[in-house]
């Protein structure tokens, strides 16, 4: 290691923010800082970003790190990229301008593509090759729709004057000026064009979606150095960029989930749980397939199941329906509710996802009675989460025999302790708060820093970890049962409600 090379960056680029994170040889988090993001709506329903705006915030989100650090850009050992999953951008080679804006994992403006293969018997098939439900979440409807709404892209496409990628792919070109355009497996395994067996972009899949294969990224390890920072480009100092992983895969590593059965779930506004399921591909009728990490030349396998709506509830109960004045407040709120927990929430204000996939399920309340208080509601917008949490760890078990040997929990809902207790008690098994809420940073900084030997491998990681809270369970098993058979009834009622 160069002396003066005291840090590793990590990027975590979002749909909200960017955060620039600087980790010291101890794995301590020195300085972090955050740009926040504009999501552009053209239309309802539509996610759009300004792929130069992700990258000024990126350049930002450094600068001011290493300013408020005092730290000098030749002290930063090697840079780790973490990123928003599946949202893509297409590009000019020659001049690196991007032809249309970044279209958002959250977007759906190709729902109707995306309904047109289903109707045309191509869920199979791509469930086969992708582990991925067919769905306008991933990439690759995304890019077909910007080959066919930009006059000319599929022409040039086809020439090779453009090319395309995800978010780390993006960042990756603009830091090298250029000379990496390179994704990881965990980001391709997102697009919906690779196949996750045989580790190539898939040919079938790229002709059926009429994906010029010049146009994408050559597929590499997590932990790989895939070039350096041009310095122009960077601060006047040429840093290795080593290490790029999918948000939700970072966390997964970050929490030091490196068994199969282990599982990691961050909840945010969103929540995502994620299982280590080892070396060979899990299957689940219900639940994704994807690639956690490919380390050191070996493949591990994920299920994940997506909850779209977990603290956004709590964010509509502040904003929207004026229960709460702050999302902290949810906590104590929760704590002053008597009741017997006989009220639930359904939160299926953008649909239901895993293990349901109910697009059209509308939210719900259930269980009021005169006697229903104001905190009694927001209790059950909080519990509605670690129900769903419940809902897919349970799949995960089911689909795949095998048992659950650690969870962990980050992100910033994660701080709710609340929540986090009535987690354990739900799912009758300890939960690991970690320690930082930003784990998905770590990750992305364990990775680079393994990589380019700043740490000596997972050992030191792991020696240098620091660990979280446990919360341990405190519910008789009748009482869960009970709980959770409510639940499920709750969610079977607002499923066949129609408005
Ligand atoms: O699959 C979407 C996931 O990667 C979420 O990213 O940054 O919006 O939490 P973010």
């Amino acid at each position: 290691m160069n002396a003066t090379s005291k840090y590793v960056l990590a990027i975590d680029q979002g749909s909200t923010s960017t955060r620039a994170v600087l980790y010291d040889h101890a794995g301590r988090k020195v300085i972090a800082s955050t740009q926040p993001l504009r999501q552009l709506r053209p239309h309802p329903g539509w996610v759009e970003q300004d792929p130069d705006e992700i990258w000024s915030s990126v350049l930002a989100a450094i600068a001011n790190a290493l300013i408020d650090g005092r730290i000098h850009p030749d002290e930063i050992h090697s840079l780790g990229i973490t990123n928003q999953r599946e949202t893509v951008v297409v590009w000019d080679k020659q001049t690196g301008k991007p032809i249309y804006h970044a279209i958002g994992w959250l977007s759906n403006q190709t729902a109707e593509l995306a309904r047109q293969l289903q109707a045309a018997g191509y869920q199979a098939l791509i469930q086969e090759k992708t582990g991925l439900v067919l769905d306008a979440y991933f990439s690759a409807t995304k890019l077909r729709w910007i080959l066919d709404h930009v006059p000319g892209a599929q022409e040039r496409a086809e020439r090779g004057e453009l090319l395309a990628g995800t978010i780390d792919t993006w960042l990756a070109w603009k830091l090298s000026d250029g000379k990496c355009h390179v994704t990881d497996y965990t980001n391709a395994s997102r697009t919906m064009l690779y196949n996750i067996h045989r580790l190539e972009w898939d040919d079938d899949l790229l002709a059926l979606l009429r994906i010029p294969r010049q146009l994408l990224p050559a597929v590499r390890a997590s932990d790989e150095r895939y070039g350096t920072t041009e310095n122009y480009q960077f601060y006047g100092v040429s840093v290795p960029i080593a290490g790029i992983i999918g948000d939700q895969q970072a966390a997964l590593l970050g929490s030091l989930s490196l068994e199969p059965g282990m599982v990691e779930t961050t909840y945010g506004d969103g929540a995502f749980v994620m299982m280590n399921s080892g070396k060979t591909p899990a299957t689940s009728k219900h639940l994704l397939t994807t690639i956690a990490y490919g380390l050191d030349g070996k493949i591990t396998y994920a299920l994940e199941g997506s909850i779209f709506t977990a603290g956004s509830a709590l964010v509509w109960l502040k904003d929207q329906v004026g229960l709460i004045q702050s999302v902290p407040e949810s906590r104590l709120a929760a704590q002053q509710s008597t009741n017997q927990n006989e009220v639930y929430f359904v939160p299926a204000l953008t649909g239901l996802g895993a293990p349901y996939w109910n697009p059209t399920t509308r939210g719900a309340w259930f269980g009021l009675t005169r006697g229903t208080t104001k905190e009694d509601l927001v209790k059950a917008t909080l519990q509605a989460t670690a129900y769903r949490t419940c809902d897919i760890v349970e799949t995960m078990e089911q689909d795949t025999g095998l048992a659950i040997s650690q969870l962990s929990a980050a992100g910033g809902a994660s701080r709710n302790s609340y929540l986090m207790q009535f987690q354990a008690d739900l799912l009758h098994r300890q939960v690991l708060r970690t320690n930082d809420a930003e784990i998905t940073a770590f990750g992305a900084a364990a990775l680079s820093g393994v990589a380019t030997g700043f740490w000596a491998d997972w050992a030191e990681v792991k020696a240098i970890y620091q660990a979280g809270k446990a919360f341990v369970p405190d519910l008789p098993a009748e009482e869960r049962t009970r709980l959770y058979s409510g639940w499920q009834r709750a969610v079977r009622a607002a499923s066949v409600f129609q408005p």
